[in-house]
């Protein structure tokens, strides 16, 4: 019988899904791949389907998944939410990976939660926008959620075994992105390719520009928020080029432990996938020499005001972070297809969250409205006043 763990991987032709794949690879003794789901890149997920023999995938759209199906008549093909939730429910998976990018990634993440699964959530979205939600579900499911975003994964190493009343804040740590070392640059000019250009971690398309606005450092504070049970003024965000310390905690006799290692997604994803157990050298080792020159500075706000934005939209409520999420999503879509400048995906984001009213939050379906109006009320923004 083996007693490799069983993996299914949502979004597994995106970044995280390739590094997950290669720590398949890397411990074939450990990890054995049951279900994939991708969107739309056939060609690298025929290659992962001849190498990692997967038993159910799924693709995005029917046609896709129709093509795939005729050329692996032996497999089972499905396509849509539903074809992720097949994934997640294909006898045997033990642990899914959560690497959808976007909102699409929330309902996924929460039926891996409610299917009772250990689950490593690198979508951010999904805690962001349903938060508190999510929570609920997880109490109520014999789920483990491992954080798989690089900070969180530190925090939640951290705080094992730290009683919360003893912690005084998190600290999340945060590149500062291709454009923090250039003061000089007008912002007004960057274009999509450099701002994916991303100097410490090979990333996707959207995460990138979110790590450019430093939009991805208030999606971070939201989701430790949530995760950790923590108030906004409670977490601190540094500027840390280097990207060796991923997270630190500082507690109430005024210590503080951190946690370092190389910039490689696949320590996180590692510590996801063996949980309770660790990996041996999944990731080179971190030199002392690596260390000497570590340094912090705080954001500049101004410069970069999406954090800003995040810190306001906590304060307002869960309806005004959904609100930001959404938001951010269509402007980053509008940059990325040159619609909009880079400088106007925050002043889009503060324009939606002014003229957002605010709804109660109690259900999922509460969360997929505010996400549906909000997305309309940007596009009517974009259009009427941004539009170039
Ligand atoms: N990359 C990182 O270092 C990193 C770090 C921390 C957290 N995260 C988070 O992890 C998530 C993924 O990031 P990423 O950088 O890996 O993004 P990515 O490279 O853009 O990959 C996204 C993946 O999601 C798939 N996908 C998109 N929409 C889908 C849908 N509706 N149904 C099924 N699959 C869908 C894509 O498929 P196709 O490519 O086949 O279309 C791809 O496999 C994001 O939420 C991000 O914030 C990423």
């Amino acid at each position: 019988m083996s007693l490799r763990t069983k993996v299914c991987v949502l979004g597994s032709t995106g970044t995280i899904g390739t590094y997950t794949l290669d720590l398949v690879r890397s411990f074939p003794e450990k990890f054995q791949v049951v279900s994939l789901a991708a969107g739309k890149n056939l060609t690298k997920l025929r290659d992962q389907i001849i190498e990692f023999r997967p038993t159910h995938i799924s693709l995005q759209n029917a046609e896709d998944a129709y093509q795939i199906q005729q050329e692996f008549p032996n497999i089972s093909v499905g396509h849509g939410l539903e074809g992720v939730k097949q994934c997640v429910d294909t006898s045997g998976v033990e642990v899914v990976v959560v690497g959808i990018v976007g909102f699409a990634g929330l309902e996924p993440a929460l039926h891996a939660i409610r299917a009772g699964k250990k689950v490593g959530l690198a979508n951010k979205e999904a805690l962001v926008t349903a938060g508190s939600l999510l929570q609920e579900e997880i109490k109520k499911s014999s789920a483990c959620v491992i954080p798989v975003d690089s900070e969180h994964n530190a925090l939640f190493q951290l705080l094992a075994g730290i009683p919360h009343q003893d912690v005084e804040t998190l600290v999340l740590t945060a590149s500062g992105g291709p454009f923090l070392k250039k003061p000089d640059l007008d912002l007004s000019t960057v274009t999509p390719e450099m701002a994916t250009a991303h100097p410490n971690w090979k990333m996707g398309p959207k995460i990138s520009v979110d790590s450019a606005t430093l939009l991805n450092k208030g999606l971070e504070l939201i989701e430790a928020h949530f995760l950790f049970g923590f108030a906004e003024n409670q977490i601190e965000v540094w500027i840390h080029p280097q990207s060796i310390v991923h997270g630190a905690i500082w507690l109430k006799d005024h210590t503080s432990l951190a946690q370092l290692s190389v910039p490689d997604m696949r320590s996180a994803i590692g510590y996801a996938l063996a949980y309770p157990e660790r990996l041996i050298h999944p990731i080179k080792k971190l030199s002392f020499s690596e260390m000497a020159r570590l340094e912090f500075f705080e954001p500049d706000v101004n410069r970069f005001p999406c954090l800003k934005l995040a810190r306001k939209a906590l304060q307002m409520g869960q309806s005004h972070v959904i609100a930001l999420n959404a938001a951010n999503e269509v402007a980053v879509e509008a940059f990325l297809n040159k619609e909009i400048r880079f400088t106007q995906i925050p002043q889009l984001i503060e324009s939606t969250l002014a003229a957002f009213s605010g709804q109660s939050i109690k259900a999922l379906g509460d969360v997929f409205s505010a996400d549906e109006q909000t997305r309309s009320l940007t596009r009517k923004i974009l259009n009427t006043k941004f539009s170039h």
